[in-house]
Order: C-alpha cells, then structure tokens, then sequence
C-alpha cells in the first residue's frame, strides 16, 4: 500500500521576490502550464497511489493555498505545522501518522517544487524504488547525474556494482555529503563516483520509524507519543506541542548521512530543483539572444537574461547581458546572475527596511 508525502512548507528565499513568505514558489505557475509546482507534483503520483494515500505537509500559514490548489484533498491529508523545522520534523509527523493508520506503509516523500520533464521514466524509477523498499529495512533516495560542482545539493557515493539491492539501478550507498563546500564538491564532481541526491526519498513505514530512532531518537520519540492523537481532533494541539519540543534539522543532516542501509536509484527523468534564478533560466526556453522572458517586455541590445514581471506593466530594457530582472508585488529585483547567492541577503535586508 503506497502513501506519498509531499513536503510543501519551505520558503524558497533564493527565489525572492517571486518566492515569498507570504506566497512561496511551490504555489506559483513557475513555468506557464497552468498548474501550480504543487499541482504538479500531486498529478505526478497519479499512477503512484490514489489521491487519498496523498498528503501534504506544509506551515498552517499556507492550508487555505493548499486547499484552493488541491480540492481533490481531504483537509486530513494537508497536515499543517504551526513552525517550521526542516524536513526530519515534517517526514517524522507525516511518516509516524501514516504508520499508525497502516504500518505496513509504502512511503513515497517528495519535495513540492521540482520540475520533472520525463514523467513516464519518473514512474518507472519510483515503481523501481518501490519494489526494493517493500520488504527491506533500507532507505532509498534516487541520484541524478551532476554536472557542476552546486553546494547547494547532497552528494551520493555509491559503490559502482556488487551490493545492488533489486536491478541494475539500485545501488548500495557509501557516503552521503549533504551541501558540501564548493572544494569538496568539485573533488565529488572530478572523481565520477558521486550523484545528486534528487531529495525523493522511498522507504516503508517501519524502515524509516528504525532510522528516526536510531539516528533521531529525540525526535522518534515526540512523535511516537502522538500516535494516540492523529487523526482525532487532539491532533492539532499535540503537533502545537510536539513541533515547540522538537529541534530543527533536515532529514538529509539528521538521518541520511548517518544511515548505513542507504541505497540510490540511479534516475534521469529530466530533473530540476527550481531552487534560484539561474535552475529557472536552464529549464526554460529562450529567445534568439538567450533571453528568458515573461511579461510585457521590450528588449534592445539585451542578451542572456531572465526577465520575469507582471503583465500590467511595460517594461523596456536596453543593453543589459547577463541578468536577472524579477518584479513580483511590489518588489522590483536586478542584480547580476553570476551573483545570484546575494539573492538570500537581499531577502534579509529588503525585510529590515520593510
Ligand atoms: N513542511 C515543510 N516544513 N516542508 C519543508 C520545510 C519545513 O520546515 N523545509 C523545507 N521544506 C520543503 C521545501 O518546500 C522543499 O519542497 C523540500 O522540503 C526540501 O527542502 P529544501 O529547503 O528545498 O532543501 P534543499 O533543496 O536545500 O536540499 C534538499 O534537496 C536537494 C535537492 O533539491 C536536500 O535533500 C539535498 O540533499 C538535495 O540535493
Ligand atoms: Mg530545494
């Protein structure tokens, strides 16, 4: 029986301004299809398991956006955390709920804001994840190809054959480097033995209950004592207190790195996390001068941007190479795409002066 999660509660500020508190990236029409990344991500595991095996976890603030998005859902399956505290918190609350309904669980955890292009080989790495998940105490996470030395993802080496749980793409994995420094990620990169870790995760309920108490056991522990409470109206006023207990970590900290039953399924589906400006100007198409745009927009002598605003409003740009121009409520942001990192104080200090 196949539940999946989808992790909807982050902020993504290396998107700012687009990307806001008040209405993060997973909830916009990122690329112009007409759905939302959240939509998106829920049509995804159509195939995967019925709509009502799917929940999203997200911060209260966000419910009404969730439900607006995914009328589909029962308000039970957007379980809602009064703060923010990573992704061990959110996978523990989610995963311990499930499996106290159904312990025999099949868990699918997936992040809401990713593109996918190859939908059908997605499915087919997720079935493929799934059949070695069924019966084993193991983790799996699927690894993507990298092709720059990018700090801002977790690095998978695996051990290239011998120990292969089911299938030539399952692969037993040897250290786990969540967002290593750019040294260390160019070593990851030269030596050919490393995968992205694409963030989807697959295990089955039992598996990752073992993981949270060997490696989170803190955590493990708040979250066991709710299992009394989910899916009664006590629920809310437990998670209140337990997410007020509870440290904040990510679950690639907090348990990936720390776990020895690790596997990775080797996948190309055409992977994104649209995590800045830039993994947005790679996806998207561009006009005759390498320009991404969308909006109301004049160019002149303009090349290699991404300019992105509001169709209300004209915008006439000269002689700009390599930029990003981002206007969304009230916020105008320009600044070169070489430095998009800056992006993250900009958001600091933009907040300070209100
Ligand atoms: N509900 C909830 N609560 N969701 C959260 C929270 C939280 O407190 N924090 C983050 N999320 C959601 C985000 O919205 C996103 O969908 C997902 O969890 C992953 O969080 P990110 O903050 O985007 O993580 P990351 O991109 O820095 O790193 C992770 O993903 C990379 C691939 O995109 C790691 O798993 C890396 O190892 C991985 O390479
Ligand atoms: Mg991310």
């Amino acid at each position: 029986n196949t539940y999946v999660v989808i992790m909807a509660g982050g902020v993504g500020t290396r998107f700012w301004p687009f990307s806001r508190t008040s209405y993060p990236k997973q909830f916009h029409d990122v690329l112009g299809t007409g759905r939302t990344l959240l939509q998106q991500t829920a049509d995804r595991f159509k195939g995967i398991c019925p709509h009502e095996q799917i929940f999203i976890v997200t911060s209260s603030l966000y419910k009404d956006l969730c439900q607006q998005q995914l009328p589909q859902l029962s308000d039970d399956q957007i379980l809602c955390e009064p703060i923010a505290r990573n992704t061990a918190p959110c996978i523990a609350y989610a995963c311990y709920k499930i499996a106290q309904r159904d312990p025999q669980a099949n868990i699918v955890v997936a992040p809401a804001d990713h593109i996918i292009l190859k939908e059908e080989e997605f499915q087919r790495t997720i079935q493929t994840a799934l059949k070695a998940t069924q019966n084993n105490d193991i983790l799996v996470t699927l690894g993507i190809q990298p092709s720059r030395p990018d700090t801002g993802y977790g690095y998978i080496q695996y051990i290239p054959d011998g120990d292969s749980e089911s299938g030539e793409q399952v692969k037993k994995v040897k250290t786990f480097t969540e967002k290593p420094h750019l040294e260390l990620a160019q070593q990851f990169l030269d030596s050919g033995e490393f995968v992205w870790n694409a963030g989807i995760f697959v295990w089955n309920a039992q598996a990752i209950i073992r993981a949270f108490e060997t490696h989170l056991p803190e955590v493990a522990e708040i979250f066991a004592e709710g299992n009394d409470t989910y899916y009664t109206d006590q629920e809310e006023a437990f998670i209140d207190k337990a997410y007020s207990l509870t440290r904040s970590i990510s679950i690639d900290n907090g348990v990936m790195e720390k776990a020895k039953n690790v596997y990775v399924v080797l996948s190309d589906f055409g992977w994104s996390d649209l995590g800045t400006w830039k993994s947005l100007y790679e996806v998207s198409d561009k006009n005759e001068d390498f320009n991404v745009i969308d909006g109301h927009i004049i160019l002149y002598d303009t090349r290699n941007c991404i300019i992105k605003t509001p169709k209300d409003r004209l915008v006439v740009v000269n002689g700009l190479d390599g930029f990003i121009v981002a206007e969304y409520d009230n916020v105008l942001m320009i600044c070169r795409k070489e430095e998009e990192q800056k992006v993250k104080n900009f958001v600091a200090d933009a907040k300070e002066r209100g």
